[in-house]
C-alpha cells in the first residue's frame, strides 16, 4: 500500500527531499503559508541563513527576561496553534504551601496517582523527578512553596503536525529551549527542561494495520504507529490482528520516541531484533519547520541517525511504520530464591556449600576477586540425557543461609540465559540486596515458539543443576496460553479491519497495567559482551564486580539479557546509528540507585561519584579483555563522563555529529548525551549534577 506524497507548501531548497508520506491524517494537516501571515514567528527556517557566531546569542531566552516573548506573542501563537497551547501547573501543586495547598488532592496524588496514568497523561510531569530539581515533589510533609523549577514554561498539546512544525518554528525564531514528551519516562531528563516549550505528541494514539505493505528492502506484514502510542496499546492492538510487533517490555513506554531513538528492547529482541531495528520509514518534523519522511529511499542521513542515533537531536518524529510478524507466542518461566545468614528455617538445604566457611563478599572491597567455586558444579548442559526432563519438586522461592551458594545460583542462573537466548529468547532479572547480608534472586527466561513442554525441556538442566548446589527449586509448571497473542475468547476487534481506510482506534483491551508511579532512580549500566560469557575468567570478573555492587554498594542489580546480533538485525538495521555495542551483548547489566529527595547537592554529587565507581567496574577496565564496553543510554548514567563512546561507539558519532550539525545548526533540539549537546549546557540554579533546572547555554567547546 503506498500513499500519495504530499509536497509541502514551502518550496525550501535544502538538501531534503521535501515530500512525506503522511501516515495519518494528522500528518496530513501542514503549516501553509497564509498561516504565517499573521504571526511571522512560526516561518519556516532557512539553514543558508544562519547569523555568524559571534552575533548569535550565547543563552537560550528565559522566562522574565527581555528576550522572552510577550504575553501579546503567546497569545498570537496560541492562535496559530488553534489554541492548543497549554500553561500546566507542576501537577504537585495541591501538596504545597499557598492558595492552591489541598491536602486531599495531595493524597490522592501520593497514595492513589501511581496506580493511574495519571503521571504519564500529564503534560508536564515526568517519571524520574530528580531532574525538574525537587522544586515541587509530590509529599505528604508540606513544605515550601511550589515552583515551575525544571519542568517547561510552556506546552503544546500536539494534534497535528502543523502544532509541531509552529512550535518548532516558533522556538527557533524565539530562540527559546525545546523539549520532546511523549510518556515522560526517560531516567535521565531528556523530556523537561526550565524554560522551555514543550513539544507534547502523547494524544497522537493512531494505529494502522497494513498486510501487505511494499517499501524499499521489505515487503510483508507492517504497522504504522503514531507518536503517542505506548507499548501495552500496541501489544493489544497487534494482537487485535493477529500479528506480534516488537515493543518495549514496559508496557507503558512510549514506542516512536525514545525507544526507537536509542534502539529499544523488549521480550522479543533475541529472536527479532531491537525496536530500531523494525522501521521501515520514519515521518519527522526537522529544525527547520520541514515535514519529511526518512526512509531508504528518502534523507538517508536522518534515515540513519533516527534509529538508535539519540532522542531529540534531529528531529520530532510524528510516525513510523514497522514491521510485524505472524504471532510469536511465548513461553515465560521464572526463578526465584533469596538467601538470609540468619534465617532460622535451613530446611531442604544440602549440597556441596553447605557447611562452607561465610562468604568474604559483604565486607569485600571493590576489587576483590570472586572466588572459584570449591567443588564441582557442572554447567548445565540441555543435550544430556532426557531423563531430567521431570523437574525435581522443591521449594517455589526458597531461603538459603550459604551466601556462597546463593551466589552461585546466580551465576549459574544468568549463564544458563546463553541458552535461552540461542532459541531467540530473553531473561529478565533483579538482584535485590536485603540488608544483613540477605538477597533475593528473581530471574525470569521468556522463550519464544517453544512449546511449554519443550521450554520446560529446555530448562530444565538448570534446575537440576541448581538442586545439586542446595538450591531445591520447584519447575512451575508452564502456562498452555500463549503468552501474547490473540485472546482465548476471540475478541473481536474494537474497529473494523482496514481496507485502506485509516482507523484511529481506541487501544482496547488493555490487559496490561497502564498505571505508572514516580520514582527518583537513578541508572548505571552496560552491554557486556558475549565475550565475557564465554570466558571463565572474565565471567568471574564480571560477577565479581556486579557481587560488589549488590552486597558492598547496596544498589539493585538489574539485568536483562539478550542478543541482537547483525544476524538479528536485518539488512535495514545493519545499516543505522544504533549503539555497536547492542550487536556484541549478552547482558544489559544495571544498578539502581534510588534517590532521596533530601540531599544536598554536595551529597548528590558524592553519591554520583560512589554510583560511577561500582558502575565503571562493570566495564572491567584493567582486565585482559574487558574494558570499552558501551552502554544504553535510556537506562545509562545521564552523567556519565565519556558518553559519547559509550551511548553511540566512537565509530558512529562523528557521523551522527554531522547530521546533527547539517539539519539542526541552529541547536534547536537539545537533551543531555545526545549527539552535539556537548555545545551546550544548563546553567542550574540548584547545583545538583544532571538537573535541568536552569538556563540553556552555549559552552564554547566545539567538538
Ligand atoms: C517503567 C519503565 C520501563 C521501561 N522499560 C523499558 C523496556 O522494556 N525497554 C526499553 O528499551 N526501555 C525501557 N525503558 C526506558 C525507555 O526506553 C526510555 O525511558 C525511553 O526514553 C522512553 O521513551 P518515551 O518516548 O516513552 O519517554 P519520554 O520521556 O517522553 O521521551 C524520552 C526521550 O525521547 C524523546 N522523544 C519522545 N518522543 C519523541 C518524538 N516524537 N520525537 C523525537 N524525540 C522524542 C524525548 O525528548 C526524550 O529525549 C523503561 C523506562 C521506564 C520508566
Ligand atoms: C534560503 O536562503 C538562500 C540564501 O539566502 C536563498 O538563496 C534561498 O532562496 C532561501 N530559500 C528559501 C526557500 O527561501
Ligand atoms: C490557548 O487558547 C485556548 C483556546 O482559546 C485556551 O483555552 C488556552 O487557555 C490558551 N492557552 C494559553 C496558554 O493561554
Ligand atoms: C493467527 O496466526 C497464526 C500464525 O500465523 C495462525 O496459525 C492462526 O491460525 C491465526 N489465528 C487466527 C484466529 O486467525
Ligand atoms: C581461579 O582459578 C584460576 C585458574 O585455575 C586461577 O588462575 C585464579 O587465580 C583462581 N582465582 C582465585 C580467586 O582463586
Ligand atoms: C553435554 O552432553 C553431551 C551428551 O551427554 C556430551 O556429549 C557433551 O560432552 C556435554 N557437554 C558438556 C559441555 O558437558
Ligand atoms: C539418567 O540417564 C542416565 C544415562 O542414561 C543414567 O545414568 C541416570 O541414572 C539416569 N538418571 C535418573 C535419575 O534416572
Ligand atoms: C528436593 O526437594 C525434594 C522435596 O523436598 C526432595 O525429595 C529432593 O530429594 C530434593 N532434591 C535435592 C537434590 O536436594
Ligand atoms: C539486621 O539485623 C539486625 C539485628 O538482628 C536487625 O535489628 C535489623 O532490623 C536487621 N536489618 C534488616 C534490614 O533486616
Ligand atoms: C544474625 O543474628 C545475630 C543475632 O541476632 C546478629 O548479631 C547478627 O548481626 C546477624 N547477622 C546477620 C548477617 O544478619
Ligand atoms: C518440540 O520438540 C520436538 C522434538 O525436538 C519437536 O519435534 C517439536 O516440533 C517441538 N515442538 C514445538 C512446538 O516446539
Amino acid at each position: 500500500m503506498k500513499r500519495s506524497a504530499i509536497v509541502l507548501g514551502f518550496a525550501l531548497q535544502l538538501s531534503s527531499v521535501a515530500a512525506q508520506t503522511a501516515n495519518f491524517p494528522y500528518e496530513e494537516s501542514q503549516l501553509q503559508w497564509r498561516d504565517t501571515l499573521g504571526n511571522p514567528f512560526i516561518r519556516p527556517g532557512n539553514a543558508s541563513q544562519l547569523p555568524d557566531e559571534a552575533s548569535r546569542p550565547l543563552c537560550k531566552a528565559w522566562p522574565g527576561s527581555q528576550d522572552w516573548p510577550t504575553q501579546d506573542e503567546w497569545r498570537q501563537f496560541n492562535i496559530s496553534l488553534d489554541g492548543a497551547l497549554l500553561r500546566p501547573e507542576p501537577p504537585a501543586f495541591a501538596c504545597h504551601e499557598g492558595p492552591r495547598y489541598n491536602a486531599d488532592q495531595c493524597r490522592w496524588l501520593v497514595r492513589e496517582a501511581g496506580r493511574t496514568s495519571f503521571w504519564i497523561d500529564n503534560p508536564l510531569a515526568i517519571l524520574t523527578p530528580w531532574p525538574q530539581g525537587n522544586t515541587c515533589p509530590a509529599t505528604l510533609d508540606k513544605k515550601g512553596t511550589c515552583t515551575r523549577g525544571g519542568s517547561p514554561e510552556y506546552v503544546v498539546r500536539v494534534a497535528t503536525v502543523k502544532h509541531v512544525q509552529a512550535a518548532v518554528n516558533f522556538a527557533r525564531n524565539k530562540n527559546i529551549r525545546v523539549v520532546i514528551k511523549n510518556t515522560g519516562h526517560d531516567f535521565g531528563g531528556r523530556s523537561t527542561g526550565a524554560g522551555s516549550l514543550s513539544i507534547w505528541t502523547h494524544n497522537l494514539k493512531f494505529f494502522e494495520f497494513v498486510p501487505n505493505y511494499e517499501g524499499p528492502g521489505y515487503t510483508g506484514l507492517a504497522v504504522r504507529v503514531g507518536a503517542g502510542i505506548q507499548a501495552s496499546e500496541l501489544r493489544n492492538l497487534a494482537s487485535t490482528y493477529n500479528i506480534t510487533v516488537a515493543a518495549p517490555g514496559g508496557g507503558t513506554v512510549g514506542v516512536a520516541g525514545g525507544w526507537i531513538a536509542s534502539g529499544g528492547h523488549g521480550a522479543l529482541t533475541s529472536k527479532i531484533g531491537l525496536g530500531s531495528d523494525q522501521v521501515l520509514s520514519i515521518n519527522v518534523v526537522t529544525a527547520d519547520g520541514q515535514v519529511l519522511t526518512a526512509s531508504p529511499e528518502m534523507n538517508h542521513d536522518l534515515w540513519w541517525a533516527l534509529r538508535g542515533g539519540g532522542p531529540s537531536t534531529y528531529g520530532v518524529v510524528t510516525s513510523v511504520v514497522m514491521k510485524a510478524y505472524p504471532t510469536i507466542r511465548t513461553t515465560s518461566i521464572s526463578v526465584a530464591f533469596s538467601v538470609n545468614p540468619n534465617a532460622t528455617q535451613a530446611a531442604s538445604l544440602r549440597g556441596p556449600f553447605r557447611g562452607s566457611s561465610p562468604s568474604p563478599f559483604p565486607t569485600a572491597p571493590i576489587t576483590a576477586p570472586f572466588p572459584n567455586a570449591t567443588s564441582t558444579f557442572p554447567f548445565p548442559n540441555t543435550t544430556a540425557p532426557r531423563n531430567v526432563t521431570v523437574p525435581p519438586r522443591g521449594n517455589s522461592n526458597p531461603t538459603l543461609t550459604d551466601v556462597q551458594a546463593f551466589w552461585h545460583g546466580v551465576r549459574l542462573t544468568y549463564r544458563y540465559c546463553t541458552k535461552v537466548q540461542a532459541v531467540g529468547g530473553y531473561c529478565y532479572s533483579y538482584i535485590y540486596p536485603l540488608g544483613n547480608s540477605s538477597f533475593r534472586f528473581t530471574h525470569s527466561f521468556t522463550i519464544p515458539d517453544l512449546s511449554p513442554a519443550n521450554a520446560s525441556l529446555l530448562m530444565a538442566p538448570l534446575y537440576t543443576t541448581l538442586a545439586l548446589g542446595g538450591i531445591n527449586l520447584t519447575q512451575p509448571r508452564l502456562p498452555t496460553q500463549p503468552q501474547r497473542g490473540p485472546s482465548p475468547s476471540g475478541a473481536r476487534p474494537p474497529f473494523p479491519i482496514p481496507t485502506g481506510t485509516r482507523p484511529s482506534p481506541n487501544p482496547t483491551p488493555v490487559r496490561e497495567s497502564g498505571a505508572a508511579s514516580l520514582s527518583s532512580t537513578r541508572y548505571r549500566s552496560r552491554l557486556i559482551p558475549q565475550s565475557i560469557f564465554d570466558s571463565d575468567p572474565l565471567y568471574e570478573a564480571l560477577f565479581s564486580a556486579i557481587i560488589s555492587g549488590v552486597a558492598e554498594g547496596g544498589y539493585t542489580f538489574h539485568g536483562i539479557a539478550y542478543t541482537p546480533t547483525l544476524s538479528i538485525a536485518g539488512p535495514l538495521g545493519v545499516d543505522s546509528a544504533v549503539n555497536p555495542a547492542w550487536r556484541r551483548s549478552a547482558l544489559h547489566a544495571s544498578f539502581m540507585d534510588n534517590i532521596p529527595d533530601n540531599l544536598t547537592p554536595l551529597e548528590a554529587r558524592l553519591r554520583d561519584a560512589r554510583g560511577r565507581r561500582y558502575a565503571d567496574a562493570l566495564s572491567l577496565k584493567g582486565v585482559e579483555g574487558g574494558g570499552e564496553i558501551g552502554a544504553y543510554m535510556n537506562e545509562g548514567d545521564p552523567t556519565e563522563v565519556e558518553w559519547q563512546a559509550s551511548f553511540y561507539g566512537m565509530e558512529k558519532y562523528g557521523r551522527l555529529l554531522r547530521a546533527k550539525r547539517v539539519r539542526d545548526p541552529w541547536g534547536v533540539f537539545w537533551a543531555p548525551t545526545t549527539p552535539g549537546s556537548e555545545e551546550w549546557e544548563v546553567k542550574t540554579l540548584d547545583g545538583y549534577p544532571g538537573s535541568q533546572n536552569g538556563r540553556l547555554c552555549r559552552t564554547g567547546r566545539g567538538v
